[in-house]
């Protein structure tokens, strides 16, 4: 962190959502060149000498950037004044909430659909997006109550454009753009598995770049250095599913209450069970790299479950006692051997991260996974072996929150990272820049997975390379 008498530089900005090609953007250009006009005008951020003075340089390229002259701030006041609403809605949660510069929570609001996932086994897109609509309005609303404040008083919104469903990010990126719009606020474009790394920044003061994270969530399960704010090399992904996927389906076919989600009550269960009793094997021993799989435990699991009869019509809180043994010993087994794989891994990563970054002392663990007190405890001992620190976020930090986007907005707003406010009313016809496999970092070159299983088509550029263009271009 900043130490309150430094001096925050604030180089060139970029602007995250403009960085595709858009058909109209010159029209649309000249619109937020007028809009901007305006919000320097009113200079909601004049107090704390923040730039306000943003000249368009590229009209010709596809992309659109500003660039400003840098400009010290106090960092004190500036964090302090500095008031930011996060909207999150890419996967089955509609979160909210408002995080002030210096790190303060002032409100967080999250509406799960946890009902939904436990009456279909799964998230459903159409219904999701027609959840997250029904209730984004209300969430927002209630986080500004709880935070006692106006959308007047933002300095600034910011919300997950990837990676997620489609159809559940374009709800929470229509709302952002109307607050915003309305209320002539800047706007910060946050990738999801980055929010969950750096709110570790936010709970952890003294955690500073290069630090290793591994990010295990639903749909993510990533290793990943992170050299600075918007730089990271991706040392492992998963080649089919993530640890959460597993956690589910075991829950599910276990029969357990997923009104919470899968992984709390396979956890739970877990604690009751024999850990050794069914011999699972622990997946990609053979390949020595910081790529995981957990499609295969899956199978292992279903296999099991199916050879001991366990039927999961039956609730665990209906099932023989004979009968909840057999499904805790397959929690417990399942969980040992899943885990066993994620300390591998991470063992491997940061031996990796030590070569490439030798000043890291961090392993940062997130994503709602990480809530797991087993997975904690059993990596807080690899962690040790190298007298590095481990540092995970709260459960309710961990899986998915408005928190995380909100001080991601922060952490880039104050690099200048945001564009600028968009119109009050988007045309109908308006393409929203949705990034649904959005990569975070650019593969470790010496770690590239030879599996022909791992999905690399149709990605969008990742986050890092955006970044190392837009500095290239305004050099
Ligand atoms: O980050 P997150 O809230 O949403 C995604 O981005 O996917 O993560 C949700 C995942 C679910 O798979 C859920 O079962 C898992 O995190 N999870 C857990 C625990 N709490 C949540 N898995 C294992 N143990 C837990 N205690
Ligand atoms: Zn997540």
């Amino acid at each position: 962190m900043v130490s309150s008498s430094s001096l925050l530089t604030l180089p060139s900005t970029f602007s995250r959502l403009n960085l595709f090609p858009k058909s109209s953007i010159l029209s649309s250009f000249t619109f937020k060149a007028l809009n901007l006009l305006k919000f320097h005008k009113q200079q909601r951020l004049r107090p704390l000498n923040y730039p306000l003075l943003y000249f368009p340089h590229s009209f010709s390229s596809s992309a659109t950037h500003f660039s400003t002259s840098t400009i010290s701030v106090s960092s004190k006041s500036f964090d302090d004044d500095l008031v930011v609403l996060g909207i999150e809605t890419s996967c089955d949660d509609t979160a909210a909430a408002i995080v002030r510069g210096n790190g303060e929570i002032l409100s967080q609001v999250v509406s799960s659909q946890a009902d939904l996932l436990a009456r279909y086994g799964g998230v459903a897109p159409k219904m999701a997006e027609e959840a997250h609509s029904q209730v984004i309005d209300q969430v927002v609303q209630d986080t500004l109550d709880k935070a006692g404040l106006t959308e007047k008083e933002l300095s600034a919104v910011a919300v997950t454009i990837g990676p997620g469903l489609s159809l559940c990010l374009r709800v929470g990126v229509q709302k952002a753009r109307r607050v915003a719009g309305s209320f002539n606020l800047p706007i910060i474009s946050v990738h999801h598995m980055e929010a969950h790394a750096l709110v570790a920044r936010l709970v952890e003061k003294e955690l500073q770049f290069p630090f290793l994270t591994l990010l295990i969530s639903g749909g993510h399960n990533l290793l990943v250095l992170a050299h600075d704010l918007g730089h990271y090399t991706q040392l492992g992904t998963t080649i089919d599913d993530a640890i959460g996927e597993a956690f589910d389906k075991t829950a599910k076919w276990l029969g357990l209450d997923m009104r919470k989600s899968g992984g709390p009550a396979v956890e739970q269960l877990a604690q009751e069970g024999d850990a050794e009793s069914v011999r699972f094997s622990i997946p990609m021993k053979q390949h020595k790299d910081c790529n995981f799989s957990y499609a295969g435990l899956k199978t292992q699991v279903k296999l099991a479950i199916a050879s001991r009869n366990i039927d999961a019509k039956v609730p665990l809180s209906c099932a023989s006692s004979q009968d909840r043994c057999s499904r805790a010993d397959i929690a417990a087994s399942f969980q040992r051997v899943a885990v066993l794989h994620l300390e591998e891994r991470c063992e491997r990563a940061v031996e990796w991260a030590l070569k490439i970054e030798p000043s890291i002392k961090h392993l940062v663990v997130s994503g709602g996974v990480a809530s797991n007190l087993y997975i904690r405890a059993q990596l807080d001992k690899v962690v040790n072996k190298y007298s590095l620190q481990l540092v995970c976020p709260p459960p309710n930090l961990c899986t998915d929150n408005g928190v995380m986007v909100a001080w991601t907005g922060i952490e880039n707003f104050r690099v200048g990272r945001y564009d600028p406010p968009p119109p009050a009313n988007d045309p109908e016809d308006f393409m929203y820049d949705l990034r649904p496999r959005w990569p975070l970092g650019e593969e470790y070159a010496e770690g590239r997975s030879e599996s022909p299983y791992l999905r690399r088509a149709r990605v969008h550029p990742s986050l890092t390379s955006l970044v190392r263009a837009s500095h290239q271009q305004q050099r």
